[in-house]
């Protein structure tokens, strides 16, 4: 068995235990009390268990992603107070594998220059700042509430920190802001790296409705070099959290950069807040694009604000995002926590038909955290259900050889259904999260209870789903397009169904059971 497993399967033994000590005996012992108290995060409703959380309270943007020294840190908005968003500081957790976290204590609280932003960390090898070789420097926005309330428009500004100790304590600069506001109301979530032709530090920060660049030789002066914009008809929502890298297309030589932006206001094709990108070319100062169209990391509704590590030790580009959206984000069903972050995927840049497409790819090292539940051979054999003990933390795979129609249904015993399917005809994937369970907690995430991706013809697809809890993140193709969507169902799914409407061959469905590891 799978370590991981038998760890987690040896912990619900002990809180069994521990519950049996606790509700049978009048003199509860205090260990066993910690032990349950610790465990009972494991078993709150909805609590996610191999996806990021918070231990309690409000979180969104994933912020500050570097690896440093064997760990990759995550920082991430967050607000200690309540479990909706308030004065924003940067919490943080670390991981040796992108997969199991630490919690660590809060890195950043707001100051006399306001609530601490989205943003991004460097390692400042060089020193260039002078704060120590190796420091670990925070680049985030400053919003200051009071100058908001005053009604005045320069309120987000750009400040920087440092640490010493591996982003267990912080320091700010004394001479923030670095970027000081130009007279523009959204002016946010700097994404800084180093430049290596250059070598510079550059920064893309969004300004309205405009991405722009920075230059800086020491993180603390900074110069403009010049703006992206892209000629959106009608407008999207403001702009928010920019990325830039290269990639290279996969099996050629072929390299290409990357500007990843955030939308809010109801900017997704599926309704609400989401992130697309950009494939085109920069030389040192300016991003150009011949890409007309919009392209969106995924097309579910809960996949907001995502950015990318710096520093990656294998040259992968990782990318994390917020598994939500700010048309609802504030209001699901969770009661000591807000939010969960999507797995981590791999960005990979392929190109069909002569158009680019960034690939999201589950992590590897995935895998090493599951263990089989089932495989089934399905060919020609409709419709088919498969029951099981429980399917709400779980990876399912299959090849699907489609005909027309493919139609997939996950269900349990209160009735509570989640279906997804693709239909050749119009090229279209679909969820359909509508009688989910409990979707009624907002009227915004009613609305989006069928969500389509346009992903063109496709005669044979892979289609993996993985379920946590309240999500369910689907990848075609290992990412070539991907849905991300969350669910409150009443209980846990057990049962996995081809509808009869499929005339789609299935095979090599496998079911893998993914551990806890919170
Ligand atoms: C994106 C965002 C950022 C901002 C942060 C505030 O979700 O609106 O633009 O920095 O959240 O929490």
């Amino acid at each position: 068995m799978n370590p991981s497993l038998k760890k987690q399967i040896t912990s619900y033994v002990l809180v069994l235990i521990c519950g049996l000590l606790l509700f049978g005996c009048k003199d509860v012992n205090q260990t066993s009390e910690k032990i349950v108290l610790e465990e009972s995060i494991k078993i709150e409703k909805y609590r996610p268990q191999f996806h990021f959380t918070p231990k309690e309270k409000w979180m969104n943007d994933p912020n500050g992603l570097v690896y440093n020294n064997g760990t990759y840190h995550l920082f991430y908005q967050y607000y200690p107070d309540s479990t909706v968003w308030g004065p924003m500081h940067w919490g943080h957790a670390k991981s040796k594998d992108l997969l199991t976290w630490k919690h660590r204590p809060i890195a950043l609280y707001p100051d006399s220059l306001g609530y601490i932003f989205s943003g991004s960390a460097v390692i400042d090898n060089e020193n260039t700042a002078g704060f120590g070789k190796d420091a670990m420097v925070a680049i985030y926005t400053y919003h200051d509430p009071v100058k908001e309330k005053a009604g005045q428009i320069d309120y987000q500004t750009q400040g920087i920190a440092y640490s010493l100790d591996d982003g267990e304590t912080w320091t700010k600069y004394k001479g923030n802001p670095v970027i000081s506001n130009p007279g523009i109301r959204d002016f946010r979530d700097p994404k800084v790296s180093w430049y290596e032709e250059k070598e510079a530090w550059q920064m893309v920060l969004v300004a309205k409705d405009e991405v722009q660049f920075y230059e800086s030789k020491d993180l603390k002066a900074w110069e403009k070099i010049s703006t992206f914009r892209f000629d959106d008809k009608p407008p999207l929502g403001v702009w928010e959290c920019p990325d830039l890298f290269q990639l290279k297309v996969e099996g050629t030589e072929e390299e290409k950069w990357v500007l990843i932006v955030s939308h809010g206001g109801n900017s997704l094709p599926n309704g609400g807040s989401g992130t697309r990108y950009f494939v085109g070319d920069y030389d040192g100062t300016t991003f150009t694009t011949d890409q007309k169209e919009s392209q969106w990391i995924d097309y579910g509704t809960d996949n907001y604000a995502g950015v990318t590590y710096n520093n990656e030790p294998n040259g992968k580009r990782i990318f994390i995002g917020w598994m939500s959206n700010w048309n609802y984000a504030t209001t699901t069903p969770t009661e000591k926590w807000r939010s969960a972050m999507t797995l981590p995927r791999e960005l990979q840049l392929i190109k069909i038909d002569n158009k680019y497409l960034v690939k999201s790819k589950l992590v590897d090292g995935f895998e090493a955290i599951t263990e089989d539940i089932s495989k089934e051979d399905l060919e020609g054999n409709f419709p088919t259900q498969f029951q099981y003990t429980d399917l709400q933390q779980s990876i399912i795979a299959f090849n699907a050889k489609i005909n027309n129609k493919l139609q997939i249904q996950f269900s349990n015993s209160e009735g509570d259904t989640y279906s997804l399917g693709y239909e050749k005809a119009i090229g279209k994937f679909y969820t359909n999260r509508t009688n989910s369970g409990n979707v009624n907690f907002n009227e915004n995430f009613a609305k989006s209870s069928y969500q389509t991706m346009p992903i063109g013809i496709y005669n044979n697809m892979k289609v993996t789903i993985i379920l946590d809890a309240s999500s369910i993140e689907i990848f075609i193709n290992d990412g070539e397009y991907v849905m991300t969507n969350q669910i409150f169902p009443n209980s846990n799914f057990t049962k996995f169904e081809v509808l009869k409407e499929n005339d789609s061959k299935i095979d090599n469905l496998n079911i893998r059971k993914v551990a806890t590891i919170l």
